[in-house]
């Protein structure tokens, strides 16, 4: 039995990964290590708790003696690394924790599959998911490509961008196998209402403002966290070693858009008069540092691995919207107690 190790399994992207591999993958064992910050949380992985494929271990990837030990109990043989501070607003106000957890954690992790595998590297496999952020911000035309130069602007970006580096040096400098990918911006269920889409959604369903940065004319290319997780997997079991692949939605919104259209999709399913939500919209001063566009070329995975997006926007957007007027109950949970300080110290 194969023993892999999802980190960040307990959060939004995560948790879709995790519970594709559990379900698909019988003959491995996958062990989900994550911190359980506030963004990680075991009922987005309830249903396959008690699968006998898998362990839930919980520890802080920027714990290093924690992590050699884990490595040398288990003997890993495939790493799927999400676990990192997620949020652009946050990485403005701290940006030491995204050093920490993006940078150090990753480098850990690195240093700990090393030591395992080194001398026999063969069928282990280093994955590291990263973001489009990375290549910094595009202009009104033009695509990021595999080959696009890095360019990070926000602290989270910067601290992804560096961790990527890492991930090459060590497969340049030791030979360490990894796959990695750079993707747009997922979503889809169980998302942290502090992202655009749930935090949005949350809002209208709550009658509350909807803070749009700047006029609203930032573009990101959109894709279902499910289709994320099948590239994911698709990637770690037919991706060529040292290989970087970029993953996207083909499918740009400017924000205020996409915006005015979950307005009428959710008037329409609360049943509330046309135009209601929209009255919610309103502009705020601009994030610093603010990408005005991110857009994907994802030829390469498509062409080399056979992989695109299975649904339509209009149905993720469909699927998302109804899991979360379903789940209103998880909704609450993840809203009450600190995310309430997040909110008034972001947006008041
Ligand atoms: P998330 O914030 O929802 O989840 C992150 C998870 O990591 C949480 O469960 C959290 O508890 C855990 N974690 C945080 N710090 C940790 C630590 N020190 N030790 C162990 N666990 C820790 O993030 P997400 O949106 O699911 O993103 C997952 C990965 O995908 C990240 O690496 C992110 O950079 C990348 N990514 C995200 C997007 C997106 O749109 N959300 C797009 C492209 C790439
Ligand atoms: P976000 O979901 O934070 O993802 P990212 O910054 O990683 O792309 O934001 C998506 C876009 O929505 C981005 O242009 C910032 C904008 N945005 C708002 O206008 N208001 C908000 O409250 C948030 C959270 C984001």
């Amino acid at each position: 039995m194969k023993k892999i190790l999802i980190t960040g399994g307990a959060g939004f992207i995560g948790s879709h990964v995790v519970r594709r591999f559990v379900n698909k993958y019988p003959d491995y064992h996958v062990f989900n290590l994550d911190a359980l910050t506030y963004a990680g949380n075991l009922e987005n992985i309830k249903d396959i708790e008690n699968k006998q494929n898998y362990t839930f271990i919980k520890g802080d990837i920027v714990n290093e003696s924690f992590i050699n030990n884990l490595f040398s109990i288990h003997h890993f043989d495939g790493v799927l690394h999400l676990a990192a501070e997620s949020h652009v607003d946050r990485s403005i106000e701290d940006p030491l924790s995204f050093v920490k957890t993006n940078v150090i954690g990753t480098m850990n992790l690195l240093n700990a599959a090393k030591k395992q595998w080194e001398g026999n590297f063969e069928n282990k496999r280093f994955y590291h998911i990263s973001t489009d952020e990375v290549y910094g911000s595009l202009g009104t035309e033009g695509l990021f490509t595999e080959t696009t130069p890095y360019n990070p602007n926000s602290p989270y970006s910067a601290s992804k961008a560096s961790s990527d580096h890492f991930v090459r040096a060590f497969g340049e400098t030791y030979g360490l196998p990894y796959v990695l990918t750079n993707c747009s911006n997922n979503y889809g269920s169980y998302h942290f209402p502090e992202k655009l889409i749930p935090l949005f959604i949350n809002n209208i369903i709550n009658n509350k403002s909807l803070p749009v940065y700047g006029d609203g004319n930032y573009t990101r290319d959109w894709l279902f966290v499910e289709d994320h997780a099948i590239a994911i997997d698709l990637v770690f079991h037919t991706g060529k070693n040292h290989e970087t692949y970029n993953i996207g939605g083909f499918n740009e919104w400017k924000n205020i858009d996409l915006v005015k259209l979950l307005c009428q999709i959710m008037d329409q399913k609360l049943g509330r008069e046309d135009n209601t939500s929209e009255k919610l919209i309103t502009f705020i001063k601009d994030r610093p540092g603010h990408d005005l566009r991110y857009a994907i070329d994802a030829t390469k995975i498509n062409k080399e691995l056979g992989w695109k997006p299975s649904v339509t926007f209009e149905e993720g957007l469909e699927k998302t919207i109804n899991w979360y007027l379903n789940n209103e109950e998880w909704l609450r949970n993840v809203t009450s107690g600190s995310y309430k300080d997040y909110y008034k110290k972001q947006y008041s």
